[in-house]
């Protein structure tokens, strides 16, 4: 038996916003909208976004003793994620500097802060949470000795019982060790996460999501999903490659956007659909939250995903 359907393992910053016309370029200024403080993080995102639609959330995590830590606390009390995970201190709560423009995209910068606290002791203690989930979602806004020993611990089982599922978006992407790879079922990455993991082969200077996807499971992950924007998302595992089409819709903010999906992905693979299944509910999530400014803020329910 699993307490929970997901286990989120990442970062949680407080997300300061600011609508451009343009951005800036060096040395130069532009003037902006108004400051907006949202809660987010990319680890903070995914476990919202599950919870929101359902699923049965941990996230395990670190925060400042601030109130960008307390806000961030309580948007993820108020979506129905277990916070027994979340650690407190040690640093400022991680800060993410967003610009925003009239086509919906966006530009961060992430000072870690707490995140880069996030210890390989910290989840050795918290391996209750482990062996209590049927999938863990990890990032890379966290350190990436963390992240290997999430995933050491999550490949290894515990006694005759396997552990849980590994799901990872590298964002922002960073060299993976072969072991880390080889664990994800899925590796989920975009264009530039994708580009950047086989930036030192052919592949990477590749136009074609096909040839990424090949090139990347070849690097050993189980399966690799690289989602498209309004394009979609491929699937590819050993078998057979997928493209899964978005849907059309009007696009205010794509912040969270990918998180939202990363999350719902994670959450429909841990009660039990088959990946194909998962993309294709996990789009409609994707697509949901572009259509609403800001990360956690957009992030629809079960309700309004049906509805689309
Ligand atoms: O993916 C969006 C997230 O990236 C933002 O919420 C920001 O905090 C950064 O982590």
């Amino acid at each position: 038996m699993h307490d929970y359907d997901l286990l989120v393992v990442g970062s949680a910053n407080a997300d300061l916003v600011i609508g451009v016309d343009r951005r800036p370029g060096s040395g130069e200024t532009v003037l902006g909208s108004d400051l907006a403080v949202h809660p987010g993080g990319k680890g903070a995102n995914q476990a919202v976004a599950a919870a929101r639609l359902g699923a049965r959330t941990a996230l395990l995590a670190r925060v400042g003793e601030d109130d960008y830590g307390r806000l961030l606390l309580d948007s993820q009390r108020t979506a129905g994620v277990d916070t027994a995970g979340v650690l407190v201190g040690g640093a400022p709560t991680g800060v993410a500097l967003i610009t925003v423009d009239p086509s919906g995209d966006n530009s961060i910068v992430v000072s870690l802060g707490a995140n880069a606290r996030l210890s390989p002791g910290d989840i050795r203690a918290s391996a209750r949470l482990l062996t209590a989930a049927r999938v863990v979602s990890l990032q890379l806004e966290i350190p990436l000795e963390t992240v290997a020993e999430v995933v050491r611990t999550a490949t290894a089982g515990f006694g005759d019982r396997p552990g849980p599922r590994v799901v990872l978006n590298p964002s922002p992407p960073a060299p993976l060790p072969t072991d880390v790879l080889a664990a994800c079922d899925p590796l989920v990455v975009n264009e530039h996460e994708a580009r950047f993991l086989l930036s030192d082969g052919p592949a990477g200077s590749s136009e074609d999501p096909e040839v990424w996807a090949e090139a990347l499971l070849s690097r050993g992950p189980r399966s690799v999903v690289v989602t498209l924007g309004g394009e979609g998302a491929l699937v590819a595992d050993r078998d057979r490659t997928v493209l899964v089409p978005s849907l059309a819709v009007p696009v205010v903010d794509t912040t969270g956007a990918g998180d939202a999906f990363t999350g719902a992905l994670a959450w429909r693979l841990g009660l039990g659909d088959e990946l194909e299944d998962a993309v294709r509910f996990a789009v409609r999530v994707g697509a949901a939250a572009v259509t609403r400014a800001g990360a956690q803020a957009s992030f629809p329910d079960a309700g309004e995903v049906a509805a689309l």
